[in-house]
């Protein structure tokens, strides 16, 4: 299949048969699904994907990250083949299963530090997340959990108990999983102490230490603090410098453990395999998942050996570890591996988010440009000085690109995502850009008439 620097529409978007699939969608679906907007897909290859009207679009969302190696990379695609035909499941909980093994001594060599590492495959990123819970619990015999404000770690009852991004995730849900507390992140665009990096001296972690454990939660009630290296969901947040080993040290001084919840950022999106090894950070337990197996579904909990302390059938998956996706998840990382796309994340993604810094200097509704590698945030504001939050604007962006061709998402209340594989090239980040650019000076005369 030729891949396409331009986005190719033959119809308006959405097209007809996309129109169709929407409302038959409406009938049948559970209205609980998001849907972005109606783009209705037909299949996918590389950086391009193909709606049911033939429309091509440019695809900078990756489905929410997860097609790292582009769509339907022939390795993973050979991969999945070879392995359906071989053996399709066997319960890796159950009975023993060389492709399991494979991939979790893979993934236990990939996650920093020397010490050695045991793995849980699960299916899902709130499936790893729940798996570093109930652990963490166990394994400390301590009861509370800290999490961040802006968090999103799934849907599932505990996941989404430590999820923070929006009130939407938990209002209705209640009674949720007790025991956690939520604490702000290193949001330092809208810092919540009115403060100003490095001034500041990280008074969000000191609040931890000086607020909630001199006045309310005692340190040794604490198993666990999870953290996302870099904020997904809640708007592609960057933490500064020193943040995160600093987080560790709070950890190390009060016996807590440091889950880092990689699903987002792990596999290379961020410029490096993993997003804590920007900072030096070795957490004790890593969730991974989304870009694990480009799109298969998989993830993995990852922790030192010593703390996998659990007994059997304290945990465990029918489906988790299936040899079909640890096939797609060991082609996917050879393609990370052998065909330089971590560089490339950070090569590509560097100046796009240069580029897009720039775009801001001119624009009146971008507040504030950040990201590391190919995971860029965009926030949007009605004014730079205030920092209204310009939702409206956001969503008629996302709206106004996908119109011209361009896949984006969404995250947090007035962000924008650029979440592309890690395949793009710069003629095609070049062309999301152009895109991009168009649709912001749409929306922005929009708002100036
Ligand atoms: C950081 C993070 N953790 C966990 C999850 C949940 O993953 P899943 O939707 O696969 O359950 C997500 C999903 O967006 C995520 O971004």
């Amino acid at each position: 299949m030729v891949e396409l620097n331009l986005p190719t529409l033959v119809t308006p978007v959405p097209g007809p048969k996309a129109r169709s699939v929407v409302a038959r969608s409406k009938r049948a679906l559970t209205p609980s699904l998001p849907h972005a907007y109606p783009l209705a897909v037909r299949r996918a290859w590389g950086m391009t994907v193909e709606d049911v009207d033939g429309n091509r679009f440019l695809d900078c969302a990756a489905g929410i990250a997860v097609c790292s190696t582009g769509h339907c990379h022939p390795r993973v695609v050979k991969a999945i083949q070879d392995q359906a035909a071989q053996l399709i499941h066997i319960c890796g909980a159950d009975f023993y299963d060389t492709r399991y093994l494979a991939l979790a001594e893979r993934l236990a060599r990939l996650v920093p530090g020397s010490s050695p590492k045991k793995v849980f495959l699960g299916n899902s990123g709130a499936e790893a997340v729940e798996a570093a819970f109930k652990l963490a619990r166990y394994h400390t015999g301590r009861s509370q959990v800290l999490a961040f404000f802006g968090a999103f770690h799934g849907r599932t009852m505990g996941a989404v108990s430590l999820t923070a991004s929006s009130p939407k995730y938990q209002k209705d849900f209640r009674p949720l999983v007790s025991g956690i507390t939520h604490v702000p992140y290193a949001y330092c665009y809208r810092c919540h102490y009115n403060l100003a990096y490095p001034a500041c001296n990280l008074a969000c972690l000191e609040y931890i230490e000086e607020g909630l454990f001199a006045r309310s939660i005692a340190p040794e009630e604490v198993a666990a603090i999870f953290v996302e290296p870099v904020q997904g969901e809640g708007g592609y947040i960057v933490p500064p410098p020193g943040w995160l080993a600093r987080l560790r040290a709070l950890c190390d001084k009060y016996g807590i453990l440091l889950v880092a919840d990689e699903v987002q950022s792990g596999i290379g999106r961020t410029g490096k395999m993993l997003a804590v090894e920007h900072w030096g950070v070795e957490p004790d337990i890593v969730c991974l998942a989304k870009a694990l197996a480009s799109g298969m579904p998989l993830s993995a909990m990852i922790a030192r050996q010593e703390l996998m302390s659990w007994p059997p059938g304290a945990h465990g998956s029918t489906f988790g570890g299936n040899p079909v996706c640890c096939a797609a998840a060991e082609a996917t990382l050879d393609v990370v591996e052998e065909e330089g796309l971590i560089d490339n994340a950070a090569r590509v993604g560097g100046r796009l988010m240069d580029q897009l810094r720039s775009l801001a200097d001119e624009s009146h509704l971008i507040g504030d440009v950040r990201g590391l590698g190919l995971m860029i945030g965009v926030e949007l504001v009605h004014d730079k000085h205030t920092k209204a939050k310009a939702v409206k604007e956001r969503d008629q962006l996302v709206l106004e690109c996908f119109q011209r061709g361009l896949i984006l998402l969404p995250c947090g209340p007035n962000s924008i995502r650029f979440s592309p594989p890690l395949i793009i090239t710069q003629a095609q980040a070049d062309t999301a850009l152009d895109i991009f650019v168009e649709a912001l000076a749409v929306v922005e005369n929009h708002r100036a008439a």
